[in-house]
């Protein structure tokens, strides 16, 4: 039996729609993400348990799980029984890269029960198409993280899908998931088609700016350059109370905030852990909708998927 474990992700870090993502594990030691466990079987066979697994689809072939599966089995040509228990911790279209945790972790599974017949380049491939089928379009921003551990920039140049990028030690990583559900078809489809030139330099200018700032190590300047002109502007409609969580954030002393992914999370950074917590505490009584609803303080993630209980 093998056991994976794949951790939550903040996809786009505001300042790079599509193309900038960052795994996270709450400091605390609790497990944000999804797990998998996977043994031989006769026939393919699908379990949902945890948290979140009934808001999973009753039909297995809806599942992403069984989704993985299928097209593992045809990438490698082989038809592979297994038993698959799926741990779904993570609450569907919360930003927090959800379904990348259950492709992540389950196509890891898959890859070391069969002793790995996928490089790393072949998996993460795979993972984009599998993410792309359940978004609209393919994005690689939550499941390089959530594989790979740390901050990726997606490049897709040279055969080269992602590479990791310094990260700023000192930051804590507040999310807060408000409880509700967004779909990120949804929240993808209301983006404009197309942006003007203003926009377009701007946002080279700040991604620019924070992947400069990251290698020569100025947290300070890479925090000024975490604005989203891109997305946030136009998916804040979709979010209540955004725009008044945000100001406050910010005003009490947090170096950035934005969305986190598709939404409906915040995310905020700050480097003080008692502000960490006094922001956690704001957040928990202001922002979260109800008491599905979480807020954790993070650090970035740099192991990515990996075995757990062995
Ligand atoms: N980059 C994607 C988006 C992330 O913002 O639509 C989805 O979690």
């Amino acid at each position: 039996m093998i056991k994976i474990f794949a951790p939550a992700s903040i996809g786009n870090v505001g300042v790079g729609f599509d193309i900038l993502g960052v795994a996270i594990s709450p400091i605390d030691g609790n497990l944000l993400g999804d797990s998998i466990e996977i043994m031989s079987s006769n026939q393919f066979h699908l379990i949902n348990k945890g948290k979140f697994a009934n808001e999973l689809p009753s039909d297995n072939k809806k599942n992403i799980i069984w989704q993985s599966w299928n097209y593992f089995c045809k990438i490698i040509k082989k038809d592979i029984p297994v038993s698959i228990t799926l741990e779904k911790n993570m609450p569907i279209g919360s930003g927090l890269g959800s379904s990348a945790c259950s492709i992540v972790a389950g196509l890891v599974a898959m890859n070391e029960f069969c002793n790995k017949p996928l490089n790393t380049s072949k998996l993460l491939n795979l993972m984009g198409k599998l993410e792309g089928n359940i978004s609209g379009s393919i994005h690689y921003d939550n499941v390089a993280p959530s594989y790979l551990g740390g901050l990726q920039l997606i490049i897709e140049e040279n055969n080269i899908i992602s590479q990791s990028i310094p990260i700023f030690k000192k930051w804590l990583w507040i999310v807060a998931w408000p409880g509700v559900n967004l779909s990120t078809e949804v929240s993808r489809a209301l983006l404009p088609k197309k942006y003007t030139k203003e926009i377009c330099i701007q946002h080279s200018k700040n991604l620019a700016g924070f992947i400069h700032a990251s290698y020569t190590q100025q947290p300070n300047l890479a925090t000024t350059f975490i604005k989203d002109i891109i997305a946030e502007p136009h998916r804040i409609k979709l979010i209540p109370n955004f725009s008044y969580a945000k100001k406050n954030v910010l005003e009490m002393g947090a170096l950035s905030c934005s969305i986190s992914g598709s939404g409906p999370t915040l995310f905020a950074i700050c480097e003080n852990i008692t502000l960490a917590k006094k922001i956690a505490k704001w957040l928990t009584k202001h922002y979260l909708q109800n008491k599905k609803g979480f807020v954790h303080i993070c650090n970035v993630n740099n192991v990515g998927a990996c075995k757990i209980g062995e």
